[in-house]
């Protein structure tokens, strides 16, 4: 089935990128987008600017998890946009965003009760983290500000939250708020010596932890904020009983412990909130966005513990105000959206996705035979294939992009990123169309590593 109806096939777009800046641009490619259009999208296939239908293997980025052109999900933001398309959040509630706060707080582990809603998931973090250094001051320990994150993390685009990403900066050319960051190591199972087994990892992480807390006393680490799996990392999969003992760990020393599910939320491992129920790891907060929507509507939020607030309640300071308010929080058609959208998961859409994971897991793993693949890895409905390292080829195309490039022509839209080729199909995906997705990447594979060997 082509949709070429809908998307304007063939189009030349070239003076109208010029005008549309693309993330993460260079200097020369901020009016000069190369970036493919797509047209349509319909279940797990996007089609492309030629009209072909590819599977959309990153569901767009960790996010269209009930698949394209979902019609209950158009239904409930019509119907809503029809019936209040929007009120200041300042001046009154709308009855999505109460109803969305108080499922997400049923649903969501220990007790996180409260929920401040945002427009995405690095807002999410910037509000996790402001909400944290008040409360810190409310409290009366304002030297309670280092905020623990790990190489190798991605946590978002605005100020704050991007300075937690990565490790150190310097060579690039953005400004970042470094001060009261630390790095801890990112817990890559392959990063293990030799005679390392997967709990010697564990512990050695966690002793890494426990020395930066000596270092800075407890009294002045405000919190860790860590991806339960590091998904734009590569898909890292820590090592067995790491996350829930980097919870207790902070739990022990009075450091709160934030789990950042903007990936991991909605149903990609399985679970609404994969934190407590993969991992047994108990947050005090939780960041949420993509999946929350499926990314119908830029929609995010803050679960924040009871406990917390009730601190806060009968601080010194009760009337110490958290100045931070977005005009879009609690937005009543995002919310319309993440209500029937949880709806979709609980009602069929996640036993389904959990009945497709091992098969999924599976068949990517047989990937790891070919020549040219160095690592095949994942969980739940995220997974990476990792080639071996190699000089980029002709114009500085990665083996990456060179494996996407063939799986594009075979039908499959890939992530790529450097030599990792990453995967996060909607949840909806059935057998046949993982059978497809594995038959792209192996014929892509072999033709990416044979245009390296140059035959
Ligand atoms: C784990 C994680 N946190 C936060 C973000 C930032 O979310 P957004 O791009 O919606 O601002 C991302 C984006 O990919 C992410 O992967």
């Amino acid at each position: 089935m082509r949709r070429a109806e809908i998307v304007d096939a063939g189009a030349d777009r070239t003076e109208d990128a010029a005008h549309l800046i693309p993330p993460w641009p260079a200097c020369d490619s901020l009016d000069a987008s190369t970036l493919d259009t797509i047209g349509a999208g319909d279940g797990v296939y996007i089609w492309d600017s030629e009209g072909n239908r590819l599977i959309d293997g990153p569901a767009g980025m960790w996010c269209t998890n009930v698949g394209h052109r979902n019609r209950d999900l158009a239904r409930a933001m019509q119907d809503q946009a029809l019936a209040l398309s929007y009120n200041s959040p300042w001046y009154s509630a709308n009855e999505p965003a109460l109803d969305l706060a108080r499922m997400i707080a049923e649903r969501a582990p220990g007790d996180l009760a409260h929920v401040f809603f945002t427009t995405g998931g690095s807002t999410a973090i910037e509000t996790a983290l402001r909400f944290i250094f008040y409360a810190n001051n409310a409290l009366g320990r304002p030297e309670k500000k280092i905020v623990v994150s790990r190489e190798g993390a991605y946590h978002g685009s605005t100020h704050l939250s991007a300075s937690l990403n990565g490790s150190s900066k310097s060579g690039e050319l953005m400004d970042y708020h470094e001060e009261q960051i630390e790095w801890l190591s990112c817990p890559d199972p392959r990063s293990r010596a030799p005679e390392e087994s997967e709990t010697d990892l564990a512990d050695r992480l966690i002793a890494e932890f426990e020395a930066l807390i000596a270092r800075h006393g407890a009294e002045r680490i405000a919190a860790f904020v860590g991806e339960p799996v590091m998904a734009s990392g590569g898909v890292i999969v820590p090592p067995e009983g790491y996350f829930r003992r980097m919870a207790e760990t902070c739990r022990r020393h009075g450091i709160l412990f934030v789990a950042d599910e903007v990936v991991t939320g909605f149903g990609r491992l399985g679970a609404m909130f994969a934190s407590e129920e993969v991992f047994g790891a108990v947050p005090d907060i939780v960041t949420f966005a993509k999946g929350v929507t499926s990314g119908y509507f830029p929609l995010g939020g803050v679960a924040i513990s009871a406990r917390l607030v009730e601190e806060l309640r009968g601080s010194d300071n009760p009337g110490a105000l958290f100045t931070h308010g977005l005009t879009y929080s609690g937005h009543p058609v995002g919310c319309a959206v993440a209500i029937r959208n949880i709806e979709l998961l609980e009602g069929g859409i996640l036993d389904h996705a959990r009945a497709m994971i091992p098969y999924f897991q599976g068949r990517l793993r047989e990937l790891a035979r070919l020549p040219g693949v160095a690592d095949v890895r994942g969980m739940g409905m995220m997974a990476c294939v990792e080639m071996a390292p190699c000089p980029p080829g002709p114009e500085g195309v990665t083996i990456g992009a060179a494996v996407d490039r063939h799986c594009q022509a075979l039908g499959l839209l890939l992530r790529p990123m450097g030599n990792m080729c990453v995967m996060s199909p909607p949840l909806i995906i059935t057998r046949a169309q993982i059978d497809a997705m594995v038959a792209a990447l192996e014929t892509g594979i072999q033709r990416a590593v044979a245009d390296q060997a140059g035959t």
